[in-house]
């Protein structure tokens, strides 16, 4: 009998207080892969081109380019060196200057810091979490040239304001869609709907190779100086020892381009299924008090649902902090993070004073839930609500 209540007292306390997790399986996991990457992987190596050349980093480019409405795309390395090239054929010169939201991943900053470029942050919209046009507009000076909004999460930024703002002040808009493969915006997918856009294909992302990056542009003059300057600045056609601008190696591997094109293929079937997931954790997450997944603005005709944020109310769970949220949370099985620090915090970077919706979602708000846990079933994503549910009846308890 005492064993029992004991085992039952378990049971409903917080993992984080030493009860049982409400999940002991795992999600699915990612990267995922099948027999199709393997066989394009042999083909890559069977074939003899391995890097300059490959016809299966063309055939990814022209497919690719096709999936996001552009005209061209081209691989790279990764996404942050996708930024840099981008902007260097946007012609941008040191002590130009660009805006980018304070909260995004770090190298939509280093990326251009590293061309000497002055990196100007600003704030972000309260229910999107992506870039604030209105906080855009302010900061626009005489030696503003590029925008980039962030699709954080795979949700695209308010395109239309910042077309208007670009077209009235002359400005390039450059989207930072790493995480945003397939997202859409009034019915035309993002990457090309600015001047330029840039995607990350790193083992997490919904589109992956392990390392590798794209630039998609509707541009032909840009898409050829971005193929010059992943290839140390040759032209397209002319000798092997031409360099006619200043360009990097940042060039990607055949194998890279094979597991793409498996990636591909499977990419749409799993859009589907994550805007299943995410519309069912939608209904679950928004029956408890204090827990409030971001609204969708219909101009979103496709969310890739890279994470799922929902915004986290700290005075109905006893006035937990958010970080401490996250660890009960986790410990009850459920993958999640606190995200982006404010890119301001860090001494490295250009300081700015407190942008107020951007400390709010990082320091107060914002929870993250990895794409891969919306692949999973219904049954599997009230786990995530009962376990909210759990913190939140215990959280008086659990130590600040
Ligand atoms: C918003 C954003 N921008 C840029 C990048 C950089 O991409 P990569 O990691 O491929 O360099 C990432 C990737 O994490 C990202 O999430």
């Amino acid at each position: 009998m005492q064993r029992e209540l004991y085992r039952s007292r378990r049971m409903s306390l917080p993992a984080i207080l030493g009860g049982e997790p409400v999940r002991k399986e795992p999600y699915p996991s990612w990267p995922i892969y099948d027999k199709r990457e393997e066989e394009l992987l042999l083909k890559a190596l069977r074939s003899g081109r391995w890097s300059v050349g490959g016809k299966l980093q063309e055939e990814f480019e022209r497919k690719f380019a096709e999936f996001q409405h552009a005209k061209h795309a081209l691989l790279c390395v990764n996404g942050t060196a996708a930024l840099k090239i981008a902007l260097k054929a946007m012609g941008l010169k040191p002590g130009d200057e660009v805006i980018v939201p304070a909260y995004t991943f770090i190298a939509t900053a280093t990326s251009a810091l590293d061309l000497g470029l002055r990196v100007v942050y600003a704030d972000i919209d309260p229910e999107s979490y992506t870039i604030d046009p209105e906080s855009v507009r302010k900061l626009i000076t005489e030696k503003t040239r590029v925008i980039i909004p962030v699709h954080v999460a795979g949700r695209p930024a308010d395109l239309d304001a910042l077309k208007e703002i670009a077209e009235e002040r002359s400005l390039k808009i450059l989207e930072d869609a790493a995480q945003a493969h397939g997202a859409e915006w009034r019915g035309r997918r993002v990457g090309a709907i600015g001047d330029a856009g840039i995607f990350s294909f790193y083992q997490s992302k919904n589109i992956t190779c392990g390392e590798g990056g794209a630039i998609t542009t509707n541009s032909d003059e840009l898409a050829d100086k971005i193929w010059s300057l992943r290839n140390v600045g040759r032209p397209r056609t002319g000798p092997w020892y031409e360099h006619r601008l200043y360009g990097w190696n940042y060039r990607i591997t055949e194998f890279q381009a094979a597991v793409l094109l498996a990636q591909l293929e499977r990419a749409p079937g799993l859009m589907e299924r994550r805007e299943r997931g995410a519309r069912i954790l939608d209904e679950l997450l928004m029956q408890v008090d204090g827990i409030d997944p971001l609204k969708r603005d219909k101009r979103v005709t496709r969310h890739a649902y890279h994470l799922y944020i929902f915004k986290y109310d700290r005075r109905e769970f006893s006035n937990l902090p958010k970080q401490k949220f996250v660890e009960a949370l986790r410990a009850e099985g459920i993958p999640c993070s606190p995200g982006y620090r404010p890119l301001y915090d860090y001494p490295f970077l250009p300081s700015s004073s407190p942008l107020p919706n951007v400390e709010k979602a990082s320091r107060e708000e914002a929870v993250w839930i990895p794409q891969y846990v919306l692949l999973s079933e219904k049954r599997d994503l009230e786990d995530v609500q009962e376990a909210i549910e759990k913190i939140k009846r215990h959280a008086d308890k659990i130590p600040r």
